[in-house]
């Protein structure tokens, strides 16, 4: 549906504005040598060529697309001499003649970096850092296996941080359906989670007393740890979306919390946004109470989040607030309708959401 089209593209511009950063474009045109320039003439040669290869896909007057240009191409650099090597390319989606190309992949905002595999069969969202050394950390993960064995407790705690997510497979022996499964799921959504598996409960974070198989999902907020153990690849699938998803997401400054940012306003759910200054002594008061409203309307299709005053500018411009209204409280619901409160008490939040949540 065309409506639907239309908020999906605000949205992409939204979170495009949320991140903005102090990086501006340099002007200086290095030489481009290793980043790949592909068209409609060349594109399926060389993506059947590469087992492995990102795309992005851009338009000249996009200023997200100038500022990601040097680190890309630095990245591509890196990149080249990788074993085995990760090729990087990019397509001008405002060509009237790569217009079909972009379709096909579903680009609806600038910069889109898809990463192929399979001669382009297989395609995902590149999801990582827009900087050149996020960039070659992210892909040589990607390049990996989807999710690595856990040996030893040294690589458990130096790949369990407790900074993102993070999902294990806890297995008598690898091999048999569960297992598969869990491969087939760390495939799908290596590109949003880390994965990693093993045969040693003890070597996992409060592994003590658990048998597998069973899946354990780590993150950084909420319970931390939870397990699941249905192993059909939709319910998995399910169970790491939902799991991944903070009760109430946290918008400031931590780049750690903006994957979460971009899943919140991804969402098809109703958002309810409560802006305030984060330094305010009410802080505490606030975000008790939002938890709690969070916690009532679980499951019912709403998403919650708490965006610091100090990171909000971009969402501010999008929704048309002005910072003498906080601590205010917005709702968009999933047909696009608005309500806003703005200069909110801690204990306005119940009742008022009362009023406008159906
Ligand atoms: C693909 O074709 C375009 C236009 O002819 C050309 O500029 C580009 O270098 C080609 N890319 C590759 C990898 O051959
Ligand atoms: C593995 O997933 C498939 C597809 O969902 C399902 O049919 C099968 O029962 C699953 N196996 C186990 C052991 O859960
Ligand atoms: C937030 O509050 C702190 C402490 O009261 C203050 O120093 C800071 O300027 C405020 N930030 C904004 C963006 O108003």
């Amino acid at each position: 549906m065309a409506s639907r089209v239309r908020v999906s593209i605000c949205f992409s511009l939204l979170v495009s504005l949320l991140f903005v950063s102090s990086i501006s474009a340099t002007e200086e045109e290095s030489k481009k040598e290793f980043v790949l320039t592909l068209d409609h003439s060349n594109f399926s040669e060389t993506v059947d060529k590469h087992p492995f290869i990102v795309v992005e896909f851009y338009a000249p007057w996009c200023g997200h697309c100038k500022s990601l240009a040097p680190e890309y191409e630095k990245a591509a650099s890196v990149l080249s001499s990788h074993d085995p090597p990760i090729v990087l390319a990019k397509v001008d989606a405002n060509e009237e003649a790569n217009k079909e190309l972009a379709s096909q992949f579903e680009i609806r905002g600038f910069p889109t970096l898809k990463i192929l595999r399979n001669g382009g069969k297989d395609a995902q969202e590149y999801k990582g850092p827009r900087e050149a050394d996020g960039i070659v950390t992210y892909l040589k993960k990607q390049v990996g296996p989807a999710s690595a064995e856990i040996s030893s407790a040294e690589e458990a705690s130096s790949r369990i941080t407790g900074e993102n997510v993070f999902v294990v497979g806890l297995f008598p022996k690898f091999s048999g359906e569960e297992y598969l499964n869990f491969t087939i799921l760390a495939e799908k959504l290596r590109s949003d989670y880390d994965f990693g598996h093993t045969t040693d409960a003890k070597l996992l974070p409060r592994g003590d007393a658990v048998t597998g198989p069973v899946v354990r999902l780590f993150k950084p907020f909420d319970e931390l740890v939870v397990d699941f153990q249905d192993f059909h690849v939709e319910a998995l699938e399910k169970f790491v979306e939902v799991a991944s998803i903070p009760k109430v997401t946290i918008f400031n400054k931590d780049p750690n919390n903006h994957p979460y940012v971009v899943k919140f306003f991804n969402s098809p759910n109703a958002k309810a946004m409560l802006f305030l200054n984060f330094s305010s002594q009410l802080f505490d008061a606030f975000k008790s109470k939002f938890d709690d409203a969070a916690e009532h309307y679980k499951g019912k299709g709403v998403s919650f989040l708490m965006g610091d005053l100090e990171a909000s500018q971009g969402a501010f411009q999008y929704f048309g607030l002005k910072e003498d209204q906080v601590p205010l409280i917005i709702i968009q619901t999933d047909d696009s309708q608005k309500y806003l409160k703005p200069n909110l008490e801690p204990d306005h939040i119940a009742t008022w959401l009362k009023e406008y949540m159906v």
